[in-house]
């Protein structure tokens, strides 16, 4: 299923990653916002598990997230400053790596490094800024599913209601939220308007 934030802050954020002066510095930190924003909404439900702490008035029990039932995957490049974000708010979460680079003449997803820990039971959080045809997504939740996780939660900032309806197809079982589907899929296959490339406007490398 597909959420698409409405709160104004993440829309902020996004138009100010649409402009050009942004540099990648600011770019980078906006992008971990939008993903903390993101983990707020797709996680404002989620259970707290009694745990028995010190305070300044002794022995208590008080509710937590259990952030050791996380394991954050960033899709690398553009993905990392999500990580960046998630990883700081959950300091004792899992992480594990998917690298994909999408091949610019046939635009299919081409996975080329792969370092996800064991997910059996866990919950596996998706980092990926862009979802553009949604094949990378699409394929990044079948290695994903391929190691058992207990629930897939996709996180993104910006995509083209071809590809997350694409996505929405082919994994009807998992939830994506997103700050913002954008009007449409160029023919060259990118998001209209968007934001140009998430990679290399966070690493300053060319479009
Ligand atoms: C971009 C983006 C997504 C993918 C989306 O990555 O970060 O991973 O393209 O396109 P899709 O939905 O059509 O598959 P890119 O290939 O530019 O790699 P990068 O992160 O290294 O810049």
């Amino acid at each position: 299923m597909i959420h698409e934030l409405s709160h104004p802050l993440a829309k902020t954020l996004i138009n100010k990653l649409r402009q050009s002066e942004t540099d990648a510095l600011c770019f980078r930190h906006h992008v971990a916002e939008l993903a903390r924003l993101l983990f707020y909404e797709a996680f404002r439900n989620e259970p707290l598990t009694g745990t028995n702490i010190t305070t300044w008035q002794g022995e208590e029990n008080f509710g937590f997230i259990d952030e050791r039932d996380f394991i954050l995957i960033p899709i690398l490049r553009a993905g990392m400053p999500m990580l960046e974000g998630l990883s700081d708010l959950l300091p004792e979460a899992a992480s594990g790596f998917l690298a994909m680079k999408r091949d610019e003449t046939t635009h299919k997803a081409v996975l080329y490094y792969n370092r996800v820990p064991d997910c059996e039971g866990k919950t596996v959080v998706l980092l990926d800024p862009m979802v553009a045809t949604g094949g990378s997504l699409g394929d990044a939740i079948d290695v994903i599913k391929a190691k058992k996780a207990r629930r897939i939660i996709s996180l993104n900032l910006i995509g083209s209601p071809e590809g997350v309806s694409a996505v929405e197809i082919r994994h009807s079982d998992i939830d994506l939220y997103i700050a913002q589907v954008d009007e449409r899929l160029s023919s060259d296959k990118f998001i209209v308007p968007g934001l140009g490339d998430a990679g290399d406007r966070a690493y300053n490398t060319p479009e």
